[in-house]
């Protein structure tokens, strides 16, 4: 897998998805770090602008004692682009889908998701076309 998203990129990200009424949430354990695999979109996978996709994940291996801080969805474009696709959700109860609407992106076959729980997770590039006319 091809990794074109920077760390300093995953660590804004991770700043901006921590809104100031969150930071007063519980301390990380370390028993609470879930990085669940992207299941879709995968390599191949071709999302349509304006229409409505699910972004999918593994659900094995959720933490017994939940995950403490709510899941974000990004959408990354290599190292200069991050979009946020969802507000912040209740990543266990999810239950590994959730769906979002294709932003006016520039269409190209390099996004990438970020999911974020407790860490990122980039799942691998895929394509963004317009829709035909
Ligand atoms: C997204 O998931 C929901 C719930 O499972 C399903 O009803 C819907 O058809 C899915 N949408 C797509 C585009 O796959």
């Amino acid at each position: 897998m091809k990794f074109t998203i920077t760390t300093s990129l995953l660590a804004n990200a991770i700043a901006f998805s921590i809104a100031p009424n969150e930071v007063n949430a519980a301390p990380l354990s370390v028993l609470d770090v879930w990085d669940p695999t992207i299941t879709s979109p995968v390599t191949g996978t071709v999302w349509v602008i304006g229409t409505e996709v699910n972004v999918t994940w593994s659900t094995d291996n959720i933490p017994p004692d939940g995950v403490s801080n709510g899941g974000h969805i990004y959408l990354a474009k290599e190292e200069d682009e991050i979009i946020p696709l969802s507000s912040n959700f209740d990543l266990v109860a999810a239950d590994g889908s959730f769906t979002v609407t294709v932003p006016a992106v520039v269409p190209d076959n390099d996004y990438q998701i970020v999911l974020f729980g407790d860490s990122g997770n980039i799942g691998p590039s895929f394509s963004i076309v317009a829709p035909s006319s």
